[in-house]
């Protein structure tokens, strides 16, 4: 029955973060999966989430379906933090909110969606990208192509390449090319896996020729707070919403609220009118009850308590922005440390990407020395978690690049 079934590979983030956990080295460090960890090493429970969970048992609980869309509470609160609370765009009924399982459940719906009412439309994401975007498109049946976004150099050639960075003026090339309809996968902010984000000239550049070219974006907003702050994190949505674009985006709270595990998501759709929005809707929902059939509810509430009780809400900025602190000071410290060892080299790019992770340019070979030789996990594409670094590992994470970096 199942021989024809083949291998499953395994997936480049979740199979290295196994191998993590089965490595039996005391010293190992895990700067591969895009968790926060805290100064110990740990995941935290933030307070506001812990305080949100206590008044949700006193108040009774409830372990009732919610309805396929999710909770009104978490949806609303949800769309006051991506487009700001009374923005014209809500008041008018043209975006629809949905509670996903994390914002993987939201992309996936939302690729779905696309591939039965939007058909012949083909999907474009960065070079490079967050390694399960092309698994997720391509596994709702799209043809998924990438457009020019990061030029990394090549450590491997003789000599060297170096970095070229952003490849702004390629990007809107291609993408000035595309035949209308194209959805066109964007980061938000804090670009996995490069932590190169378009600046607000860039992206007010981009967004007319998006609309001009009757393109389809699609945002994916994993890191709200872990950037600038919340709300200059939601630059790109907020001038999405104000050029009067069609849009897509699937937001996470994950990492801001530190709630992996509870998969708290959820997906936006900014319609051209109110009508229009109640079918997608509409459609939305048949995709959803097809697939999960509703949301969970328990994270659900977290989210929405946090987001709308004021006195969680003013915790969980406190929180975030503390968050947001440590991972530049290790941005610092981790180059501070690196140019120490390797004065020659530069690493300047630590202290200009943002959010939790740092493309340092080391190719797959020099990440396989890491974790063989020093016990250090990085993704093989050279992605490494800032904030998976503490005062305890830094030093340790500094000797082991340096001392592959000087080969
Ligand atoms: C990552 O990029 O490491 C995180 O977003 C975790 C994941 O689901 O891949």
């Amino acid at each position: 029955m199942f021989k024809h079934v083949e291998p499953y590979p395994g997936d480049p983030i979740f199979s290295l973060n196994e191998d993590f956990q089965n490595d039996p080295r005391a010293h190992k460090i895990n700067l591969g999966i895009g968790i926060y960890f805290d100064e110990e090493g740990r995941i935290p429970v933030l307070e506001s989430v812990r305080r949100a969970e206590a008044r949700l048992l006193a108040a009774g609980g409830t372990k009732a379906y919610l309805p396929i869309e999710g909770a009104a509470n978490m949806r609303g609160a949800v769309q006051a933090l991506l487009f700001g609370a009374g923005h014209p765009v809500l008041s008018s009924g043209r975006v629809v909110t949905l509670q996903t399982v994390g914002s993987s459940g939201g992309l996936k719906v939302g690729a779905d969606f696309i591939a039965r009412w939007l058909p012949g439309s083909q999907v474009w994401v960065s070079d490079p990208t967050w390694d399960n975007h092309r698994a997720m498109f391509e596994g709702a049946g799209l043809v998924v192509h990438t457009y020019p976004y990061y030029d990394a150099g090549d450590a491997t050639a003789h000599p060297p390449r170096p970095a070229g960075g952003l490849e702004f003026d390629a990007m809107l090339a291609a993408l000035a090319a595309l035949p209308p309809r194209s959805v066109v996968l964007l980061h938000a902010c804090c670009h996995n896996p490069t932590g190169v984000d378009l600046s607000r000239a860039q992206w007010d550049a981009l967004i007319p020729l998006l609309r001009e070219r009757e393109l389809l974006p699609y945002l994916d907003l994993a890191y709200q707070g872990f950037g600038e702050g919340i709300d200059a994190d939601a630059y790109a949505v907020r001038a999405l919403a104000a050029a009067g674009i069609g849009f897509f985006v699937a937001n996470s709270f994950s990492k801001s609220m530190s709630v992996y595990g509870e998969r708290c998501g959820a997906l936006s759709v900014v319609c051209p009118d109110a009508l229009q929005a109640e079918h997608v809707l509409g459609q939305l929902k048949a995709t959803v009850r097809r697939n999960y059939s509703s949301p969970p509810i328990h994270g659900g509430q977290i989210v929405a308590l946090v987001l709308g009780e004021p006195e969680l809400r003013a915790l969980w900025e406190v929180e975030l922005a503390a968050m947001r602190a440590r991972i530049l000071a290790m941005r610092r410290a981790l180059h501070d440390a690196l140019v120490a060892r390797l004065p020659g080299h530069d690493f300047g790019y630590l202290l200009s990407q943002r959010g939790m992770f740092s493309y340092t340019g080391l190719c797959a070979p020099q990440v396989d020395v890491l974790r063989e030789q020093h016990g250090v996990y990085l993704l093989r594409s050279g992605r490494l978690c800032v904030a998976g670094l503490n005062e305890h590992n830094l030093r340790a994470s500094a000797d082991a690049l340096a001392s592959v970096l000087a080969g």
